[in-house]
């Protein structure tokens, strides 16, 4: 089988329409009924953290073990050999093992990888075309779930529609949800923010990302979510006033990112968020919203990025949230290996 018929993850807006749904129908069924099968019993997945991690580890591999599979975690670098992934590598430095071998090797011996690579940060075009993940993809000879990469966390999106899906009964279109940036103390990814503007269009919502200019979305991730909104009548929009974005808004999703300003000026980026610390979720905004759910894919700094008095508070639904994130992804399991 090629590379290009293997049913990888990579981005969840590149899932069909149909699989998409059925995926988030699955999740919110495995979350009503707490299934455990065995439908993948004797099935082995390879789970490989090139960066940190505590919720996405730990809910693939519950997943797995509740569909009666089992699963192997790396963390290359730490008790396994540092991979180079340049192609013509002259590997004379620390890395003693190629991301081709690793990856070639892994897939023989396992029926599925997920892969957690992050953005370089320094390469702005390399990290949109989410170069290393599709490398990974294009090596391997079993499906590859992308775990977070440059640009993309479709396993977040998938939990995250799935969630959405199941608090408005079924259907999250029309409601109002905003993605709002926050301070933070270090230029974090994209991947996220691009991941949960497109997922919440394709839902029918009506998406405002509220930041500062200086750290808008790219351009072509606002047009992918416009044309995903297009079909439900729904807006994708920026604003740099978070004030008037939670206004009346069903959802508030927190994220901080570093921006395109961190590949061409890092100093300015750091310095326009530094001086951006007022780009908070207080409770005082939260009571401007619709009895509105205060979401954030976590891990989150209290007190930077959110208020006490919102994570403890009513709109808090950041547990349920992580929670969907095993729901959703013993889904996309059923989907990479067909499980039915
Ligand atoms: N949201 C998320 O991906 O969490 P982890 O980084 O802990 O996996």
């Amino acid at each position: 089988m090629s590379s290009s018929d293997l049913r990888h993850v990579l981005h969840a807006s590149e899932l069909d329409d149909s699989v998409w749904r059925s995926v988030l129908d699955s999740a919110v069924s495995y979350k009503e009924n707490d299934t455990r099968t065995n439908s993948a019993d004797g099935k082995t997945i390879g789970l490989l953290f090139f960066n940190p991690s505590l919720r996405t580890r730990t809910s693939m591999e519950v997943a797995a073990a509740h569909l009666g599979a089992d699963s192997t975690t790396l963390t290359p670098g730490e008790g396994t050999w540092n991979l180079a992934w340049e192609d013509g590598a002259v590997m004379d430095g620390d890395a003693a093992e190629h991301v081709r071998e690793a990856i070639g090797v892994l897939s023989r011996y396992h029926d599925a990888l997920g892969v957690r690579v992050f953005a370089s940060g320094t390469d702005y075009e390399a990290d949109k075309s989410d170069e290393l993940i599709r490398r990974v993809a294009e090596v391997a000879t079993v499906p590859v779930i992308n775990l977070e990469s440059a640009w993309a966390h479709p396993c977040q999106a998938v939990s995250d529609a799935s969630l959405l899906t199941d608090r408005f009964d079924g259907d999250p279109s029309g409601k109002d949800f905003v993605l709002t940036w926050t301070y933070h103390p270090k230029a974090l990814p994209m991947a996220v923010p691009n991941s949960t503007v497109k997922m919440a269009a394709r839902c029918g919502m009506n998406v405002t990302v509220a930041r500062p200019e200086s750290h808008a979305l790219d351009d072509g991730v606002m047009e992918a979510a416009q044309s995903l909104a297009d079909p439900h009548g729904a807006t994708v929009s920026a604003t740099d006033d978070l004030d008037a974005a939670v206004k009346d808004a069903d959802v508030v999703y927190a994220k901080s990112w570093g921006g395109p300003l961190v590949y061409t000026d890092p100093e300015k980026e750091a310095e326009i968020r530094t001086s951006s610390r007022d780009w908070r979720v207080t409770a005082d905004r939260m009571a401007r919203t619709t009895d509105g759910a205060f979401m954030h894919c976590l891990p989150v700094r209290r007190n930077v990025v959110v208020d006490d008095a919102v994570m403890d508070g009513s709109h808090a639904v950041h547990l349920d949230q992580a929670e969907y994130r095993l729901h959703a992804q013993k889904a996309l399991l059923d989907y990479v290996w067909d499980l039915g």
